[in-house]
């Protein structure tokens, strides 16, 4: 079983804005040796991805690449309320310990996804119709879930894409069963039963679209801050914001924007984790070597945005290898071309993406 302190390690491992600063001077003045990029030794950053169950348990490859690939492990669906909930009243945790004990067994951390979520419900819980009924829910829920992985899932997405497509400081919210029965509280209740539950963990607002060159993606980034301003000053504990990441190849990295988001981080004293890294890659020319490049670039470019600020505490990719993909049925290309969105091809062969990645894991980025 995996100690929750060497979560803790890693956290402490992050070296500091000055350490690097002082390394990056190191390079400029020709004083570490080598004096290239890669001479810089940075802390290591853990890597991880979200683990499908259907895949974990037929196919053998995928979980030797878990186990080879990965120091963190979240599993994909079955921490949500559809996989949990099917049943009101009783929890079916078969799905979630299977991966949990495949972590645990080959000493990989865990993240949890998502206490709250507006998508992925049952139907009794869509249909539920007032407030009462809502919050005896959630916080029930949010209290079997966290307690039964006290101590073993060290980080929980506890709020999931609750910021609106395109916000405004009016309307912030999406709109969703938990929005509309118990309004912007939604939040609140759920950080402060997390926190209550389980005082050790460490809790995170995610949410995606944060990154591209649009306005829209600003006011979300404005709303992300806002919430965790809001939480912190009512005492509720937050930790950090997860950027799912899920980066579209046409649009780019907004890298001002990015930064100037991880200094307002830093400014709120909050983490920053990627949590759901991969690549959209449908209106991309069909070549596959060029979709790789084009893949690796760009995520080299936003990990570089991040890291050149602040170092995430993790980074997931939303899976490991193209042969399976929420983006082939999500984003389908109109050509009959296979979506190339991850680390590791169909065939479970490295792609460039992977060698960005590893330098991170490594320190040498
Ligand atoms: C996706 C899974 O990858 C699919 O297997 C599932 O069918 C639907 O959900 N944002 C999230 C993730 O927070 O939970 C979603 O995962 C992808 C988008």
């Amino acid at each position: 079983m995996i100690e929750r302190h060497s979560q803790t390690d890693w956290n402490e491992a992050q070296p500091t804005r000055r350490a690097l600063l002082r390394a990056a001077a190191g390079v400029a003045a020709g004083t570490v040796a080598g004096a290239g990029h890669a001479a810089v030794a940075s802390a290591p950053i853990p890597l991880g991805s979200a683990a499908e169950i259907g895949a974990f348990r037929a196919d053998s490859r995928y979980r030797a690449a878990l186990k080879r690939h990965c120091d963190v492990v979240v599993p994909m669906n079955d921490l949500k309320w559809e996989a949990l909930r099917q049943d009101r009243s009783r929890f079916d945790f078969s799905g979630a310990d299977e991966i949990v004990a495949f972590a645990e067994a080959n000493r990989k951390a865990l993240r949890g996804h998502a206490l709250l979520w507006g998508e992925a419900l049952p139907a009794w819980a869509k249909a539920m119709t007032t407030r009462a009924e809502a919050e005896r829910e959630l916080i029930r829920h949010i209290e079997v879930v966290v307690d039964r992985y006290k101590g073993r899932i060290a980080t929980w997405d506890v709020v999931n894409e609750a910021i609106r497509w395109e916000p405004s400081p009016r309307q912030p919210y999406r709109d969703t069963i938990w929005q509309r029965l118990l309004g912007p509280e939604h939040v609140e209740i759920a950080f402060r039963t997390a926190a209550r539950v389980d005082p050790k963990a460490r809790l995170v607002l995610n949410d995606y679209h944060f990154e591209e060159p649009v306005a829209d993606a600003a006011a979300r980034r404005r709303i992300a801050l806002d919430i965790c301003r809001r939480l912190k000053d009512k005492g509720i504990p937050v930790h950090g914001i997860g950027m799912q990441a899920h980066l579209y190849a046409e649009k780019g990295i907004d890298v001002d924007g990015v930064q100037r988001f991880m200094r307002e981080l830093d400014d709120l004293n909050l983490d920053v984790e990627i949590t759901e890294l991969d690549v959209i890659d449908w209106k991309m020319p069909a070549d596959s070597g060029k979709r790789d490049a084009a893949a690796a670039a760009l995520v080299s470019t936003f990990l570089e945005a991040v890291v050149a600020v602040k170092r995430p505490k993790a980074i997931v990719t939303w899976g490991l290898t193209d042969r399976y993909s929420w983006i082939h049925e999500t984003f389908p290309r109109r050509d009959s071309a296979r979506a190339r969105p991850l680390p590791l091809d169909a065939d479970y062969r490295a792609k460039p993406m992977l060698a960005v990645l590893e330098r991170y894991r490594a320190g040498l980025s």
